[in-house]
């Protein structure tokens, strides 16, 4: 049993978990995730390790209840404790030193990028972070990022805060300034918007890397139902990645298999919700 020791709420729908996890904590390097079933009778779902602090032998979760499991999870409290949490699981970020690297997190992937932009900025990287949301209430782990960046960016949709518009007008206009020479990107968000990312980065032959996030179901590389084509190649995100070049993504195949139990995902979620009196706000 893996111990909650401290539980916050940092955003609609949004919680961040200090879980007792002792050789994970030891054990992880940025990139790398964790299987979590939150009891005995839930799914294992991925989740990335956004930081450990292995001399207290705890690593942070930072979730969003989007469906059944999240939304258990949610309901869980400091002193509760998951029935497993497995890892660490998948490839560790590819980190050297870059020259100038523009993390860029969309809304959720803002917590995968974080880890990266850390590990990034120690390996002697300077660090322009760009982080985009659909308005000012969705937009996350600002602070955390500022501090680990020399140059901090926010966009939002609806220009309720920082600069209005996406990730990828940013990021145009930092590719394309005289006065900035961009040697790496890393990049997590939604599917559409690291596809988006790649194409901006495309053109110059900007290194590029994103963190994909296809279904999992066992994260060991047995079932196949991560399966992503790079480069013309299949690979297993769990095992292969979750990072992979931007630029040999096939996005379109991605986008078609995360749909795939939309209709079966949403009637768990109504029949939890109907037992359960809980919300969720979509
Ligand atoms: C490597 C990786 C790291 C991730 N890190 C985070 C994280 O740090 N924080 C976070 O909030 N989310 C993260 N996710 C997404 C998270 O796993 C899903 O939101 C979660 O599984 C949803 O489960 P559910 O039962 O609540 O929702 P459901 O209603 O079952 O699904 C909602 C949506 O979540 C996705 N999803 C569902 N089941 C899975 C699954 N087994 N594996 C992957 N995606 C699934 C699908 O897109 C689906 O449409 C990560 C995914 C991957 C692959
Ligand atoms: S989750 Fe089963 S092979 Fe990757």
């Amino acid at each position: 049993m893996f111990k909650i020791v401290d539980k916050q709420t940092v955003g609609p729908n949004l919680t961040q978990y200090e879980i007792q996890a002792t050789r994970i904590a030891q054990a992880r390097k940025p990139g790398q995730f964790v299987m979590v079933r939150p009891n005995e009778k839930s799914e294992r779902i991925p989740l990335t390790v956004a930081r450990t602090d292995p001399q207290a032998g705890t690593i942070t979760l930072i979730v969003q209840a989007v469906g059944k499991t999240t939304l258990q999870m949610s309901q869980m409290n400091q002193g509760d404790s998951f029935a497993d949490v497995a890892g660490p699981m998948g490839q560790p970020s590819h980190i050297e030193k870059f020259g100038t690297v523009v993390v860029v997190g969309g809304g959720l992937g803002t917590a995968v990028v974080l880890p990266q932009a850390i590990a990034l900025k120690e390996a002697g990287n300077k660090i322009i972070s760009i982080i985009g949301a659909r308005n000012k209430e969705l937009v996350i782990l600002e602070k955390q990022l500022g501090q680990v960046s020399d140059e901090l960016i926010v966009t939002t949709d609806d220009g309720s805060y920082g600069n209005k518009g996406f990730v990828t007008d940013a990021l145009g206009e930092l590719i394309n300034a005289s006065d900035k020479n961009v040697d790496a990107v890393y990049c997590a968000g939604p599917v559409i918007m690291m596809k988006a990312v790649s194409e901006v980065t495309r053109p110059k032959e900007i290194f590029t890397v994103v963190s994909l996030n296809p279904i999992m179901v066992d994260g060991t590389g047995m079932c196949g139902g991560c399966r992503v084509t790079i480069g013309g190649e299949t690979k297993f995100a769990c095992v292969d990645g979750p990072e992979f070049d931007g630029h040999q993504v096939d996005y379109d195949e991605l986008m078609d298999r995360l749909t795939t139990y939309k209709n079966f995902e949403q009637r768990m979620l109504d029949a939890y919700q109907k037992t359960h009196k809980c919300k969720l706000q979509r």
